[in-house]
């Protein structure tokens, strides 16, 4: 399989062009701010090149993926059986809004209705109001308007590398849960840093990544239902893909569907070693439930998954650490039940941000896959012992300074989620923060401290990094005050 990103920069003037769906077969048209670019268009029959633009200049038309609507100096690659072809290309609509920079990312190894030919699978496209985001990069973080849901890159760079360094020298394979961050850039730093893969919790999740380029993922609760089952087995053919179960007619299921189209699911037996949630009952019941999962077809029987994710934010250490050695022998006591049987366990997988340094140094567990490390959300950070810092602010500005006492702000519920509390004022430990509508949100002091006066900006560390995430379309990666990178998060809002 063979993924590639292209990254596009737009030299002056830039235009626009829209996509087809048959570029992006998941969403809807899509504009795409594109000045220069280069596409990698596999195979394209000569029958099918250049059906919807019009050939001019010295390049060969866009294929029929990309239809209507481009314009501006365009260049494009089409490679078949070898040959190559460069060159600009103009289409009809001059059309206006410039956005400046866009990501490209092109895939060879989907193939279109007729099953023949390779096609661009999918472009990261902006819409006008995020390339203005777009066009910020290089310029101050103080321009990108706000809400706007900032990585400190240094701080998130630490964060990567201590986590990657502290498997490597635990002996554990690192497979960071992308349910924290959703964006196939981040997940393809992580492996970049030694991750074996990624871990999702939601089907659509890892739909995402693999469009994004991530080709090994394990996906950490049950996919059930002939629908999710059918995506599943799909996805299969294009990573490789685990999934946990806990239930026989459900591997079942999964093994029907897989053998029908010919792919290979690897499946984990989620154990429950206390958190109440999912998960067989450990031990035997586990054995029972991978003795059936070895035996089916279409299935390989990866190993066991069993998530202490009750503990992840417990505070003290001590305690965490007592209950978590608890988890693991549930987990290790399954593992000899499985191996008892003559089945062999390649994967025994756990833990989060909160309990990897405990679990990862017991025996038989060979997998960790914690998320939050990365960000470290305001409760994340209060937990002992995890020495991973804040790196993830939403920033809000102040609209309205009628009453002493409280600041509004731009940055409400649908701003910051409120499921594990409210968001903390970064920096000003005499002020706090509540929800105060929608799309308000009051900043208040009890005492006598200084509020932040009308338009003035305030930093806001998130109370739980997974689910403030999912609000946005895009993180705004800023190195010091400058802004760096924006990276889609593709995965958002895609808990089907
Ligand atoms: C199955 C599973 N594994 C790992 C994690 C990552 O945990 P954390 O974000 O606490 O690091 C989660 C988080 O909810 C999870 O559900």
């Amino acid at each position: 399989m063979h993924s590639q990103v292209y990254p596009v920069l737009a030299s002056r003037p830039v235009s626009w062009a829209r996509l087809s769906d048959s570029v992006r077969p998941y969403g809807s048209p899509c504009i795409l701010g594109l000045d220069e670019v280069t596409l990698l268009e596999a195979d394209l029959p000569e029958e099918q090149r250049g059906e919807s633009a019009e050939p001019l200049g010295q390049g060969q038309a866009l294929s029929q993926g990309c239809t209507a609507g481009f314009a501006g100096p365009l260049l494009t690659e089409t490679h078949a059986e070898g040959v190559a072809h460069r060159g600009p290309a103009r289409v009809r609509d001059r059309p206006q809004v410039p956005p400046d920079r866009v990501e490209i990312e092109g895939r060879r190894d989907r193939l279109n209705e007729r099953g023949d030919v390779p096609f661009i699978h999918r472009a990261y496209s902006v819409r006008p109001e995020e390339a203005t985001v777009q066009s910020r990069i290089g310029a101050s973080f103080g321009e990108v308007d706000t809400p706007a849901l900032a990585i400190d890159l240094d701080a998130f760079e630490r964060n990567l590398r201590r986590m990657a360094e502290f498997a490597r020298k635990a002996g554990v394979a690192l497979r960071p849960h992308a349910k924290a961050h959703k964006s196939p850039v981040i997940a393809r730093k992580q492996i970049e840093l030694g991750a074996v893969g990624i871990t999702c919790s939601k089907l659509g999740e890892a739909e995402a990544m693999v469009d994004g380029g991530v080709t090994d993922i394990l996906i950490s609760s049950q996919v059930v239902g002939a629908a999710k089952i059918a995506r599943l087995v799909a996805l299969a053919r294009h990573a490789r893909i685990a999934v946990v179960v806990d239930d026989a007619q459900n591997a079942r299921d999964i093994s029907a569907a897989a053998h029908r189209i010919g792919a290979t699911v690897t499946v984990l037996v989620e154990v429950d070693v206390g958190q109440r949630r999912c998960g067989v009952t450990p031990g035997e019941a586990a054995a029972d439930l991978a003795a059936t999962v070895h035996g089916l077809p279409g299935l390989t029987f990866g190993g066991l998954q069993g998530y202490e994710g009750h503990l992840q934010q417990m505070i003290p250490a001590r305690e965490r650490k007592t209950l978590c050695d608890a988890a693991m022998e549930r987990l290790g006591a399954s593992r000899r039940a499985v191996e008892a049987r003559g089945i062999p366990v390649a994967v025994a997988t756990t833990a989060g941000t909160g309990t990897c340094e405990f679990a990862a140094h017991h025996e038989g567990v060979t997998e960790i896959q914690p998320g939050s490390y990365i960000f470290m959300d305001a409760n994340y950070v209060r937990v002992e012992g995890t020495p991973y810092e804040t790196a993830l602010t939403v920033w809000a500005t102040v609209l309205s300074r009628q009453r002493a006492g409280d600041a509004i702000c731009d940055a409400g519920w649908k701003a910051l989620s409120v499921d594990s509390g409210p968001a903390v004022v970064r920096g000003r430990e005499d002020l706090t923060y509540s929800p105060a509508g929608d799309e308000y949100g009051r900043i208040s002091t009890t005492g006598a401290a200084l509020l932040p006066g009308a338009g003035e900006r305030v930093p806001l560390t998130p109370s739980h990094c997974d689910t403030t995430v999912n609000l946005y379309d895009r993180f705004v990666g800023v190195r010091g005050i400058v802004v760096e990178a924006v990276w889609p998060i593709s995965g958002r809002g895609r808990t089907d």
